[in-house]
């Protein structure tokens, strides 16, 4: 935990947003895997984590704005759970660790809810995402699911916003931690991997390697030799001489903050002509939209930046043609760049996303697009000193993309097909770092982890 002035000043500061009524907040709940002693591996509530830095299942806490109380609603280990678990901490010293000094048992939740609605004051909430809790709540707040889930409060979530965007010196500190397990998890999975490897022996080790460093992976690993599939969990392929294996992949600290970092190498440790031209054109994708970073631009801004380096490299080696400000506005990139150029980052990967992207991403100067590619960006808006975010463009050939929109004689103006049906099976490129963005500039965070086609190719071939 950090130290209790820290948790003490965000409750205040929260209290100063709402000015009026009573925050209610959840922590996570075990959730049985196969049985219900036999639970999936216990991963916080982040907002609970920063209000109160707890990190016990089943536990709510209250910031009580008009009577600027908090308080931790918590059952002590009884003698039957001892037996099994060992003494550890009580609530009482975790709440002192968190500057709370009242602590009252779980079952006398309701009744204050209850007198706080006679009194028709405000209860805000943030809508649960884990069923269980949401059981919890409509029983706590006597409401059906559909209540529940329109009645949470939008000044909680716009203060809690604000306030967990700007990342203090201690958390930059912890994403810092989470980068050092991450470069470790890299570097590993470069050295491992070999021909005839399978990507689970890769993906089973540098998971391992974020459980042992820190408190487990941020997100499951992200590693295939198919890396033109996003998000590709499955790790069954074994890997053949010439592919390239992306790695996304990233651990949390043991304070749960998030590092998320993507490479992209050769499975025989040396990148083809084809895959370096590639490489390159997303590197300096990468690296421009980093460079580009810096307090009051918009997000979208540098985001279309890396969408005219993707399209001018790609026209340069013959798979794109025409006027490339015209094609990036028309969206013909997202053909090979699908995706956003990134997302903040904090205690969750994606940092909040629980309130709903549109909270984190979007305000009142910037709208979600609807074009195919743009519509996925998850962060749009101008920068603020304290942001933590991720730069990861990428290039994909995805068959069935490419297929339909030829098809569909998409963009014909833009796309040379014949030439992209070439690389059917090439699978996909993407460079992901975090960055800071500071008063006057950005700063990557963490040590650097090999990048350049060199420095790749050094690292894969070193054992
Ligand atoms: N690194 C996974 C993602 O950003 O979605
Ligand atoms: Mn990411």
């Amino acid at each position: 935990m950090f130290n209790a002035a820290l948790y003490k000043q965000r409750r205040n500061k929260l209290k100063q947003s709402l000015k009026s009524g009573l925050a209610l907040f959840s922590a996570n709940q075990l959730m049985p895997m196969n049985y219900s002693d036999n639970t999936f591996h216990f991963r916080q509530d982040s907002t609970f984590l920063y209000y109160f830095g707890i990190n016990d299942p089943g536990i709510a806490g209250i910031i009580d704005v008009d009577n600027d109380r908090d308080i931790l609603f918590a059952d002590e280990l009884a003698i039957e759970d001892i037996i099994w678990m060992g003494r550890v901490k009580t609530f009482r010293e975790k709440a002192a660790e968190s500057g709370i000094e009242e602590v009252e048992p779980i079952s006398s939740l309701s009744a204050l809810i209850r007198e706080t609605q006679k009194k028709k004051r405000e209860i805000h909430y943030i809508k649960p995402y884990q069923a269980e809790t949401a059981f919890k709540m409509m029983e706590l707040l006597d409401m059906n699911r559909s209540q529940l889930l329109t009645g949470e409060s939008r000044e909680l979530i716009r203060a809690t916003v604000n306030q967990r965007s700007v990342k203090g010196a201690e958390e930059i500190a912890e994403i810092e931690k989470a980068h050092d397990i991450t470069r470790l998890m890299h570097i590993t999975a470069m050295q491992k991997a070999a021909p005839g490897v399978i990507e689970s022996d890769i993906s089973g080790a540098i998971e391992g390697i974020a459980l042992s460093g820190g408190a487990g992976v941020s997100f499951p690993v992200i590693l295939s030799v198919r890396g033109e599939i996003l998000h590709n969990h499955s790790h069954s392929n074994i890997m053949q001489d010439g592919d390239l294996l992306v790695n996304d992949s990233g651990a949390e600290s043991k304070m749960n903050y998030a590092a998320d970092i993507t490479r992209t190498f050769p499975v025989n440790g040396t990148y083809s002509t084809r895959q370096k031209e590639i490489y390159e054109i997303v590197l300096k994708a990468q690296m421009d939209a980093i460079d580009a970073l810096k307090p009051g631009i918009m997000y979208r801004d540098v985001h279309l930046l890396a969408a005219r380096v993707i399209a001018d490299g790609l026209k340069a080696i013959g798979l794109m043609k025409g006027d490339m400000e015209e094609a990036v506005q028309q969206g013909a990139h997202a053909l090979f760049f699908p995706h956003g150029l990134g997302h903040m980052m904090g205690l969750d990967v994606h940092d909040m996303e629980n309130y709903g992207e549109d909270w984190i991403g979007y305000d009142d100067t910037i709208q979600r697009s609807e074009q195919f590619g743009l519509a996925y960006l998850r962060l749009a808006k101008k920068l603020e000193p304290g942001f933590v975010l991720t730069v990861e463009p990428g290039i994909y050939f995805i068959p069935d993309l490419i297929n339909q929109w030829k098809k569909a004689k998409k963009f014909e103006n833009f796309i040379e097909y014949e030439k992209v049906e070439k690389y059917i099976g090439f699978g996909g490129v993407r460079i992901e770092d975090d960055i800071l963005i500071t008063q006057d500039g950005k700063r990557v965070l963490g040590q650097p982890i090999p990048k350049t086609v060199n420095d790749v190719e050094n690292m894969c071939r070193s054992i």
